[in-house]
């Protein structure tokens, strides 16, 4: 049983709420599998998704995800919404729920939108990424694509390279990952690698192969141009060429190694397009794990509804 009506972030979450997640996540992945994809489990209920940003894997998976389960769904566009006359993310809010609505997915550029969004409605609000904070439903799906492959994620080594200063997938991967008990090691150029992160269980590595060393999987990140002013390394093909996940920096992984990447990828940037496209890598996996999760989230969101609101 989920502990909260939101889902904002995994630094908030249990491990047993972690594990619920990821276990809901294998019987819709079973529901995804079959031919006929229509559930009643959320029937009468309602699910808007409201992204400031733009979106494709994210908006598209909860959408489908509320309507495989039998729910209405409504996307809000914010660039024709009101938003656009100026009215406040609360003020949208508040205008939402008073519509009866069960669940807002959203997307923000700014960190700790979607928790001050939940303090002012009803309905429960998932967090789809806000600005540099956290992505957790990205970590979810991450978790549950490494834990269905390998059969667990305690002792696993997960190396994530590329842009971690600007990461909110980063973030909710280390908060989730540690929580139950993979080791998590990082590299990045200086510019784009934030302080402190060993206190929060990180293993901070000074080259791409120090930190792939050993893993079971190597997680791409793609540089968020979005984010920053510029000025954070020389060019994109010197940035490849340094800091990108090629073949040589996979030899350092188990042979086994697989390839995950949140996407979407600036290909022959962040990894070679031979390694995205290659038998190692699992992004499109991702993808549809993505959807498996979101529709256990929702599941588990409404059961916690039903009980405690
Ligand atoms: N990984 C991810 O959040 O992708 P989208 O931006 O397409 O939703």
């Amino acid at each position: 049983m989920l502990k909260s009506k939101d889902l904002l972030g995994l630094h908030d979450l249990t491990a047993e709420e972690i594990c619920e997640i990821l276990d809901g996540a294998v019987e819709t992945k079973k529901f995804l599998r079959g031919s006929y994809r229509k559930s009643d489990a959320l029937a009468g209920k309602s699910l808007i998704t409201l992204f400031y940003e733009n979106s494709t894997r994210t908006r598209t998976s909860f959408e489908l995800a509320g309507k495989y389960l039998g729910a209405t769904e409504v996307n809000v566009s914010v660039a024709t919404s009101s938003v656009q006359k100026g009215e406040t993310l609360i003020d949208t809010g508040e205008t939402l729920d008073s519509m009866k609505i069960d669940f807002i997915a959203i997307r923000h550029p700014m960190a700790g939108a979607p928790k001050l969004l939940a303090e002012h409605v009803k309905a429960s609000v998932i967090n789809g990424g806000d600005g540099m904070h956290e992505h957790p439903t990205q970590a979810l799906l991450d978790m549950f694509t490494l834990k269905e492959h390998f059969g667990k994620i305690k002792g696993l080594k997960v190396a994530i390279l590329g842009d971690i200063k600007h990461s909110r997938v980063a973030m909710s991967n280390l908060y989730g990952l540690s929580k139950l008990g993979a080791s998590v090691s990082m590299y990045a150029p200086a510019t784009m690698m934030p302080k402190d992160l060993e206190k929060l269980g990180a293993h901070v590595e000074k080259s791409r192969e120090e930190a792939v060393e050993g893993a079971d999987a190597v997680m791409g990140l793609r540089i968020q141009l979005e984010r920053m002013n510029g000025g954070l390394f020389p060019s994109l093909s010197e940035y490849a060429r340094y800091y990108g996940v090629n073949d040589g920096v996979m030899k350092h992984a188990k042979p086994e190694a697989i390839i995950l990447h949140p996407g979407p990828v600036n290909r022959g940037v962040e990894l070679t397009p031979a390694l995205i496209d290659g038998d190692k890598s699992y992004i499109l996996e991702q993808v549809t794990n993505g959807l498996a999760v979101r529709m256990s989230i929702l599941k588990l969101l409404a059961e916690y509804r039903e009980k405690n609101l």
